[in-house]
């Protein structure tokens, strides 16, 4: 098949150009007002991580037809593409793609499909290439038959002998942020919505699912279909394929893993259906029907992804105890932020990760009771801390990211998180629960199955809660909240009493007064382990990590968050007792959070040749994702 180049490398330089005319309207004016254009007309709108002619046509539906070929760790066939055009005249669509091998393209004038040219830009090693299909005036739907590569950053196949079960491969795919299109020819960025339609055919001993309804009782036959009526961002596309089982919760809520997890899964989530009364409660009906998790192999790369109707999960929230449930509480509440309501670019990550980390926890409080939720909220604030004492420069630090920025993850530091949670606690305070639960319920239900700027959001709370309050918060203190650097000064201090309990304890620890094996520990929960963990002052002797290990046996402690907060402890402290465990850590655990941070500390602490050893051994085993990341730290 031949292949027109129509567009080189020129392409990247005209759509980055494209998006950089006059950014204004970031800051809020005296009034309180900004000015808002509709969507994709406002410049602060553009995303640059998308080569997609989104202002001018849009795509509105998918439909992929697949074969899902484990042998080849490919996914093979055909993508169906329906659009819109707001630019009346558009001669183009164009589509993000990476990695795809595009075999053939076709149109659809309304009567019949016929072949026709297309153009891939130069690909760029972060955005893929431009696939652009010339459109006449009859156009109605284009359909691309292409593949994926076995190098796909969002798909992760793994052998069956990298599987719990070591009789069936399984793949699952990871969309956000800028993935979606080395599954798929789509427009990758998060100011499209699109329905989506799929048929994949697979071994038939295997189950598939999607990001959309699904039947738990489909039979095990091959051949699986999927219907996603509601619009979504392109990142949240997304699949599992695998020898998969699955346990209801209740009539609408259940858990997907492979066997060997299942049980103790679904007793670990067991509260997800409280979690979706909490979320309804304060914010509105759940609107995507079936709630059901998913959970991963141990090289799923983090926490939890939240693809809609299906949360992907980390194996390693599994503890027994239920002590790590706020994942499915923050994963679950992106129904409502993030998926209903989607940040328009990437700059803007903050009003999905940092709405989300707010309800999160207002559901952790409602389920649990405000003692936790306020060591929830101190162990978060002592991360924000040391993450903006990292920060590389103070623009990252801005709730609004600086337009420059390289990778859209520079969006998905614990200041989108975690500043950003709190720049909603502040809010909170300032009118009040009463006043601004039934407000952000409004902002859901008002920007539903939309995608929005920090500005949009920052406008409707001008219009509709502080034009009722004026008084309330100043433009000065939004504006130091969004558009600047670290913490500001009317940040609520989270004061929790069970950690000033175990600090004070602690304390004693030190000056001698009390022998670790005398600390009463019995009604300890992880997170005041945590503090107890976190919390020790920087240079802890040998004898004192052995103490501590001796009486509370952290090495190799099957709570990952412990495990992991201890083992940063043992690198830094250079205890080798811990080396073992450490590594068998590695080398079993992939997910990001914890993974990054060890080999970062391992390479800082004069451990870098030991840490590239195992990580050759471990490479493999890891996700795309996480291969990428680390490669960058240990290079
Ligand atoms: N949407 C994120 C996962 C994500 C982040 C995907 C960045 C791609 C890029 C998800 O909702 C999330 O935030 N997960 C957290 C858990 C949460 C409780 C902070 C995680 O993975 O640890
Ligand atoms: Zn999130």
């Amino acid at each position: 098949m031949k292949q027109l180049k129509l567009l080189g490398a020129s392409l990247l330089v005209m759509t980055f150009a494209a998006c950089k005319d006059g950014t204004s309207g970031e800051t809020v004016n005296p009034s309180g007002t900004i000015n808002i254009t509709e969507i994709n007309q406002s410049p602060d709108k553009a995303d640059k991580f998308t080569y997609a002619n989104y202002g001018d046509v849009r795509m509105t539906h998918l439909d992929l037809n697949l074969d899902v070929n484990f042998d080849r760790k490919v996914l093979d066939g055909i993508a169906t593409i329906d659009f819109e055009r707001s630019d009346k005249n558009a001669s183009e669509l164009v589509l993000d793609t990476r990695k795809l091998k595009i075999e053939s393209v076709e149109s659809f004038d309304g009567k019949d499909w016929s072949q026709t040219s297309y153009g891939l830009s130069a690909e760029d090693d972060l955005l893929g290439q431009a696939l652009t299909i010339p459109l006449t005036s009859t156009t109605q739907k284009v359909r691309i038959d292409y593949e994926t590569s076995p190098e796909a950053e969002g798909l992760q196949w793994l052998s069956p002998d990298q599987t719990a079960g070591k009789e069936h491969p399984y793949m699952f795919s990871q969309g956000q942020p800028i993935h979606a299109r080395t599954m798929a020819p789509v427009q990758d960025t998060p100011a499209v919505r699109i329905t989506y339609s799929a048929t994949l055919r697979t071994p038939p001993e295997l189950i598939a699912l999607m990001s959309a309804d699904q039947d738990p009782n489909t039979p095990r036959d091959g051949e699986y279909s999927f219907d996603m009526p509601q619009p979504i961002p392109a990142y949240l596309l997304a699949f599992a394929v695998g020898d998969i089982d699955f346990k209801a919760i209740n009539d609408h809520i259940g858990v997907y893993s492979e066997s060997y997890i299942l049980d103790a899964s679904a007793e670990e989530f067991s509260e997800t259906p409280q979690m979706e009364v909490a979320n309804e409660e304060l914010y509105g009906p759940y609107l995507w029907g079936r709630y059901d998790l998913i959970v991963l192999p141990p090289s799923f790369p983090f926490g939890g992804m939240e693809n809609p109707r299906l949360s992907f999960l980390t194996p390693t929230l599994v503890a027994g105890d239920k002590s790590l449930t706020n994942v499915v509480a923050h994963e679950l509440a992106h129904s409502w932020s993030g998926n209903l309501v989607t940040n328009a670019t990437w700059r803007d990550a903050w009003l999905n990760e940092g709405f989300t980390s707010y309800v999160e926890n207002r559901v952790m409080e409602k389920l649990y009771g405000e003692r936790r939720a306020i060591m929830e909220q101190a162990l978060d604030m002592d991360g924000l801390k040391r993450a903006l004492g990292e920060a590389s420069r103070p623009e990252l630090t801005h709730l609004k990211m600086p337009e420059d920025i390289t990778h859209p993850d520079d969006a998905f530091t614990l200041v989108s998180y975690i500043k950003g949670a709190n720049f909603l606690f502040f809010l909170e305070d300032r009118f009040g629960r009463e006043h601004f639960d039934p407000f952000l319920k409004k902002y859901f239900d008002a920007y539903a199955f939309k995608s929005v700027t920090t500005e949009d959001f920052l406008n409707y709370m001008s219009e509709n809660i502080r034009n009722r309050f004026p008084d309330a918060v100043t433009d000065a203190e939004i504006n130091a909240w969004v558009y600047g650097p670290g913490l500001p000064e009317t940040a609520r201090d989270p004061k929790s009493d069970a950690f000033a309990q175990v600090s004070k304890i602690q304390g004693d620890w030190f000056g001698g007064k009390l022998a670790a094996g005398d600390i009463n520990t019995s009604d300890w929960s992880t997170h005041e382990w945590l503090h107890f963990i976190n919390s020790m002052p920087a240079g802890l002797s040998s004898k004192q990590m052995e103490e501590l290990d001796g009486a509370f046996s952290f090495t190799g402690t099957s709570n990952a968050e412990t495990a992991f907060a201890w083992y940063m402890q043992a690198i830094k402290n250079n205890y080798d007792p811990a080396t073992p465990a450490i590594e068998n850590f590695l080398m079993t655990v992939g997910r990001g959070k914890f993974i990054y941070r060890l080999y970062a500390a391992l390479n800082d602490n004069g451990k870098g040749d030991w840490a590239k050893d195992v990580y050759g051994a471990a490479r493999a085993g890891y996700h795309p994702i996480a291969q990428r990341r680390i490669d960058a730290i240990l290079k």
